[in-house]
């Protein structure tokens, strides 16, 4: 199985904020073939392992690297096993993964109880893990930071984004240093790690956790620990005042920026990781869906 996989990821938009301070972008990662930053990753994550005659890919996941690892796998005839955390993972990101025919797994467990397994599943013959451990997830991650430099024309002063277990964050780190620009990195968590209504960063323990501290001593990272109404509200905004729909995750390094400020920063990038579809039961808790009569009266009086 020597062949490249590719299902299209990147060259995803970089789209203009209208309702914010000028210089302010949004890289909407969301628009990649499984709605996730994941794709550019797996895609060369799994063409390794196809090529290091892997049988399976395996990983653990909160749902964007399970949907994504289940399409490449498919693309390229290798078979994915996923481990999710039961009753925690948005319904779409299991539907994308059943659809794609990966062996599905729900783990009555935290999302670190199925890594800690995926892990040790990798061990074995014939199995590569492509969880952001792998090294060439972060080497296809650091994709994003060409595309902004090469969209923009100019280096930005800040890129902010989602710290989940910071397999992102590392690599747009070190794409940032091989560019050998100065900006800077501000990344939003959330306070409530283990629990946030934002499933897909629901994460206790960081896997990349002691190279983000390392980032962070470096001054290359600042770290803002979010509420969840702060992030809630961002994500609430971006879709509102922005028409940018993405899941609550992908607002964590907005939120960062509506609590630490751009500083004097000209211009500033938000990495939004995914797609708003990939997590509806969001929006659905926020509103009820009442119905009314037929009839242009009860329209008029619903919509005043
Ligand atoms: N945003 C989204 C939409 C995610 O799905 C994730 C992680 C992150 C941000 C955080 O990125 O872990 O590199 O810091 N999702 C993983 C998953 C855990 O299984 O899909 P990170």
């Amino acid at each position: 199985m020597g062949v490249s996989t590719s299902l299209g990821e990147g060259s995803t938009p970089l789209v203009r904020a209208t309702r914010r301070a000028s210089g302010v972008f949004f890289k909407c990662e969301g628009l990649n073939p499984t709605g996730s930053f994941k794709d550019r990753g797996m895609a060369v994550a799994v063409t390794r392992a196809g090529q290091a005659g892997a049988r399976a890919v395996v990983c653990a996941s909160t749902g964007n690297t399970a949907a994504s690892a289940a399409a490449y796998a498919a693309h390229v005839g290798l078979e994915a096993i996923v481990l999710v955390p039961a009753g925690a993972t948005a319904s779409a990101k299991l539907a994308q993964t059943r659809a794609a025919g990966a062996r599905l797994v729900q783990i009555r467990g935290t999302f670190d109880d199925a890594l800690r397994l995926a892990r040790e599943l990798g061990e074995r013959d014939g199995l590569v893990l492509v969880n952001s451990l792998n090294p060439d997830r972060i080497e296809g991650q650091r994709t994003v930071v060409t595309e902004i430099l090469e969209q923009l024309g100019r280096e930005p002063d800040l890129i902010a984004l989602p710290f989940g277990g910071g397999g992102n964050v590392s690599a747009v780190a070190a794409a940032l240093a091989d560019a050998g620009v100065t900006t800077k990195i501000v990344v939003g968590e959330s306070a409530v790690r283990a629990s946030t209504f934002a499933s897909a960063i629901r994460i206790a323990e960081p896997a990349h956790a002691a190279n983000v501290a390392m980032l962070v001593d470096e001054g290359r990272v600042h770290i803002v620990s979010l509420s969840e109404g702060e992030l809630r509200d961002a994500w609430r905004a971006l879709a509102r005042e922005e028409g940018v729909f993405c899941e609550p995750a992908s607002a964590a390094g907005i939120a960062a920026l509506d609590r630490a400020g751009v500083g004097d920063a000209a211009t500033v990038v938000c990495i939004l990781t995914g797609h708003g579809l990939k997590d509806t039961a969001a929006v659905a808790d926020e509103h009820t869906a009442d119905s009314v009569e037929a009839t242009l009266d009860a329209v008029l009086e619903a919509v005043e």
